[in-house]
């Protein structure tokens, strides 16, 4: 048999927002297949995720992700070491739903449960195909549910010094779409609408940059962006973004936020005196971002690792953080529960 063929696998699952995802990965931290069914078509014309409608689908699509992992990574139920899952944070039923199925799983297999934080491994994602730890470091997650800085010490100990007091950076995103008109998930719209954007045609706020403090928000902003696109309440406001505007809006909309991230990153990485910033999350696939979050560690003299662009958005094969719980003896009970809120401003992980 050949080294490679040695090494265990765990089958990891992801559901806790709208992809329902599952992926397996080898104990060396390799990928061996990631397959991801999102969500899309289902809430667009809610332009947001319904939670309801959300954990139903998961529901239908949970066995299908898993058998096409298990197929793409040429593997067998009994092959498997272990089972990972993400059980905070989220929507609670979509949890469930991927919580149920790693359960029953590793009851029928006989093998060890391990229990992910989404936002930890939104941050792992950062350090997959590298060959150093990335630990410690300053961590940014920034996605449809998180606007968040961490400092993070190791895998599983990041305490929370940061985050929004309103809307999530791409929960922003998805909106000022909606207000554009540009389809749903908004972040990527938007940047494409931007690059044939002039963002000078419009001022926009820089919201609590100057705050002093690691703290987010974008609800503002995103007012600014129905206003200049259709005029204050009153007689005078138009009940559609006039069509000539979007991409000056979205170029404007797009450059105000993302001068608010980097600006904040920075300021975490002075204060925590860290020497390495790492960015994960959907809105970390943002071109923009990516590009002044580089010129920003060039100044400041930093590592910068963002994740690559197929695991920024949610996905399991960030879940490889599973294998670095295992081999700390952090192995969950079949009786473990879904923690779906952020609620712990440090949530080292209490296994
Ligand atoms: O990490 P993710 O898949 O789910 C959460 O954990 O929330 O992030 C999804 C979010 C959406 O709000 C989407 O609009 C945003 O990431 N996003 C982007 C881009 N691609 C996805 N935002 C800005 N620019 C992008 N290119
Ligand atoms: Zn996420």
């Amino acid at each position: 048999m050949n080294e490679a063929a040695s090494l265990r696998r765990l089958l990891a699952i992801e559901s806790s927002c709208d992809e329902t995802a599952a992926a397996v990965v080898r104990e060396d931290g390799v990928v061996l297949s990631s397959i991801i069914a999102s969500q899309f078509e289902l809430h667009e014309e809610w332009g947001g995720v319904v939670p309801e409608i959300a954990s139903r689908a998961h529901v239908r699509r949970i066995l299908p992700v898993i058998q096409a992992a298990l197929k793409e990574a040429g593997c067998l139920t009994s092959d498997l070491h272990a089972m990972a899952v993400t059980t905070e944070p989220g929507l609670v039923g979509s949890l469930l739903v991927g919580l149920t199925a790693a359960k029953t799983m590793a009851m029928s297999l006989q093998i060890p449960l391990v229990t992910v934080n989404h936002v930890e491994a939104h941050i792992y994602a950062c350090g997959m195909g590298q060959d150093h730890s990335i630990y410690p470091c300053a961590g940014f997650v920034v996605s449809g549910g998180h606007t968040n800085l961490y400092d993070c010490r190791s895998a599983t100990e990041c305490q929370l010094i940061g985050g929004t007091t309103d809307d999530a950076a791409g929960e922003a995103f998805d909106k000022v779409a909606r207000i554009l008109n540009l389809p749903y998930p908004g972040g990527p719209a938007i940047q494409k609408a931007a690059l044939s954007g002039n963002a000078k045609k419009f001022t926009m706020p820089r919201p609590l940059i100057h705050s002093g403090r690691l703290d987010f928000s974008f609800s503002g902003l995103k007012t600014a962006v129905l206003y200049a696109a259709r005029g204050v309440p009153g007689p005078n406001q138009v009940a559609e973004t006039p069509p000539e505007c979007v991409n000056d809006l979205a170029a404007a909309f797009q450059e105000a936020a993302v001068d608010v991230l980097v600006s904040k990153c920075r300021q975490a990485v002075r204060q925590l005196g860290y020497s390495r910033l790492c960015v994960g999350g959907g809105v970390a696939a943002n071109q923009l971002l990516r590009n002044e979050l580089q010129k920003m560690a060039k100044r400041e003299r930093i590592e910068l690792l963002v994740a690559p662009l197929n695991l920024c958005t949610d996905n399991a094969a960030m879940a490889a953080i599973a294998w670095d719980l295992l081999k700390a003896g952090k192995i969950a009970n079949l009786d473990a529960d879904v923690l779906p809120g952020l609620v712990r401003h440090n949530f080292q992980k209490r296994r």
